[in-house]
């Protein structure tokens, strides 16, 4: 399969989807702290998009060649944890990070967005500014989104932002194109040189979703089949936006009330 570009009326889908999926991690906010397990925020979550949004968890059975078919509606990454956490009984503690994915599915079109959460106050200096790094190369990488301009562009800004800042980017997971699929073309590196890869073209739509380690980039995966975690068992930090091209640079399809909203002063 190719690069599909999406018509204005796709896009006004994947609108209602993508505000959807920020909507659910909006919801859930409250409730990440500490004591709360990861599988009581998947029940809280899953009860919330299927009875009151009325949309389908995609990661729920989602079951791509080679794996088992994913046993939750949304994935937690605690710590360590680099994505694709599948939730559990351990109750989450004070200082902990963790990062919360939501995929819906609304009238077939999927939106995917993803933010990190603080629990409780006590929450060390690095780990915070981790998670405020991260957020700043999610941005840096959207705003690298514009007609004309190629997808090692946004790979290359994120990765000299992480890397400038002393951390390193995860190679083996990347962004996606997204729409009627989970995951589309084109592969949506994190890392990169300005110039390479797929030209970007109005209507394209994909996720940027940087996986930012405190320490090394190598990663191992866990015997569940699905969770990440970093090797050197250093922290490890993601967000997460739908993007879509416009004629005259970028849309983020996943805003909600209670995003976080670019941050100031970016390079
Ligand atoms: N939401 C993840 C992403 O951003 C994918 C999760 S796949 C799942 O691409 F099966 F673990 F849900
Ligand atoms: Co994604
Ligand atoms: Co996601």
């Amino acid at each position: 399969m190719s690069i599909t570009i999406k018509s204005p009326e796709d896009i006004e889908k994947m609108r209602v989807a993508g505000r959807l999926a920020g909507e659910v991690l909006d919801y859930i906010e409250p409730f990440v702290k500490p004591g709360i397990s990861s599988a009581e925020l998947d029940k809280l979550c899953h009860d919330y998009m299927v009875n009151i949004q009325d949309c389908v968890p995609a990661p729920l059975n989602y079951a791509p060649p080679g794996y088992q078919p994913y046993p939750k509606s949304i994935c937690a990454s605690i710590n360590h944890q680099v994505c694709h956490g599948v939730p559990n009984d351990r109750p989450l503690k004070k200082g902990d990070i963790v990062n919360l994915d939501i995929t819906t599915i609304k009238d077939g079109w999927h939106g995917d967005t993803s933010r990190m959460f603080l629990v409780g106050g006590e929450v060390s200096i690095l780990a915070r500014r981790l998670v405020a790094i991260t957020h700043e190369c999610l941005w840096v990488g959207i705003s690298a989104v514009k007609p004309g301009g190629h997808l090692g562009d946004v790979g290359a800004a994120i990765q000299r932002h992480a890397e400038k800042n002393g951390y390193s980017v995860v190679k083996e997971f990347c962004g996606h194109g997204i729409g009627r699929h989970f995951h589309e073309e084109p592969q949506v590196l994190h890392y990169g040189k300005r110039g390479d890869g797929p030209r970007l073209e109005t209507g394209m739509v994909f996720t940027i979703e940087p996986m930012i380690n405190a320490g090394k980039a190598a990663i191992s995966e866990l015997p569940d089949g699905w969770t990440i975690v970093t090797k050197d068992r250093s922290l490890s930090a993601q967000w997460e936006h739908t993007i879509a091209v416009t004629a005259t640079g970028y849309e983020v399809l996943t805003l909600s009330a209670g995003a976080q909203p670019k941050p100031a002063g970016l390079p």
